[in-house]
């Protein structure tokens, strides 16, 4: 099939099937997503729903069992190995619940890690590293080590990190589940700063609705199928989207 240019993300009708011992969970039964360029899409569900099973096929960590993935047009659903590499490296910043900064290193140099390692280096590493750090407002903090930095400013580097390198769709997996609510709201206004200003799609994963509703849109994952698709803007939406979760008893 060929895609729309308009779509960071297509997925078309994709399981994953996981062998647990002798049993086969499906963690994916059939989901159809398109993320336009520019959206901030939130994926919520309870655990086990398969959001970071998704988020993994879409960041090509892994291959669903059926079904097709395309990312910015291209299909990724059947690269090898080496391939897919190619793809989170060019076209995907992974951010994730635990910052997973280099200890030994400073903030700057966290950020300008990827782009020495970038195979077509497109910016100059320092230079670069310091407008994302001024973006994400800790570039006072540039010279600093992880353990010197609040848990806040820590996610905001590691946002700064994931898009060293002008990835065009930035993945996140329970972005504030480690951190406090003030905290938590820094990094959420870092991360529409992002959109807004770089245009870089976000999907992020979290099990906190107050969190997911500031995305434009809202897909909530129930036994690996798509059970809602909302704008959290629309106020009788996100009435309906609350009964459902009571009724469910999601979080
Ligand atoms: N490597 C694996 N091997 C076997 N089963 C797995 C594996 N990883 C995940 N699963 C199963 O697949 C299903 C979906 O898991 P997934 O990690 O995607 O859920 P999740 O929605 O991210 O949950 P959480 O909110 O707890 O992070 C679950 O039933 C899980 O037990
Ligand atoms: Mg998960």
């Amino acid at each position: 099939m060929s895609t729309n240019g308009q779509y960071v993300v297509q997925t078309v009708d994709v399981s994953k099937d996981l062998a647990l011992g002798q049993v086969m969970v499906h963690a994916l039964r059939g989901v159809t997503l398109n993320v336009k360029a520019g959206e901030f899409l939130g994926v919520i569900g309870p655990s086990g729903s398969g959001k970071s099973t998704l988020l993994g096929l879409i960041g090509g960590l892994d291959t669903p069992t059926t079904g097709q993935v395309f990312i910015d047009g291209e299909d990724i659903t059947n690269l090898t190995e080496r391939e897919l590499t190619r793809i989170r490296n060019e076209k995907i910043g992974f951010v994730f619940q635990f910052f997973n900064l280099v200890p030994t290193l400073t903030a700057l140099q966290n950020v300008a890690l990827p782009i020495r390692f970038a195979r077509h280096r497109k910016f100059d590493p320092t230079g670069r590293a310091m407008e994302l750090l001024t973006l994400l407002e800790v570039d006072d903090r540039a010279n600093h080590r992880p353990n010197q930095l609040s848990g806040g400013q820590q996610q905001r580097v590691a946002i700064a990190r994931a898009l060293a390198n002008n990835p065009p769709l930035l993945m996140c997996d329970e972005p504030t589940g480690n951190l406090d609510t003030v905290s938590g709201a820094l990094v959420m206004q870092a991360l529409h700063d992002v959109n807004e200003e770089m245009g870089t799609t976000i999907i992020m994963v979290t099990h906190d609705m107050d969190i997911a509703s500031q995305a434009h849109r809202v897909i909530s994952l129930v036994d690996g199928r798509i059970a809602d698709d909302i704008d959290p803007r629309s106020a009788a939406q996100m009435t309906a989207m609350n009964l459902l979760r009571e009724e469910r008893g999601l979080e």
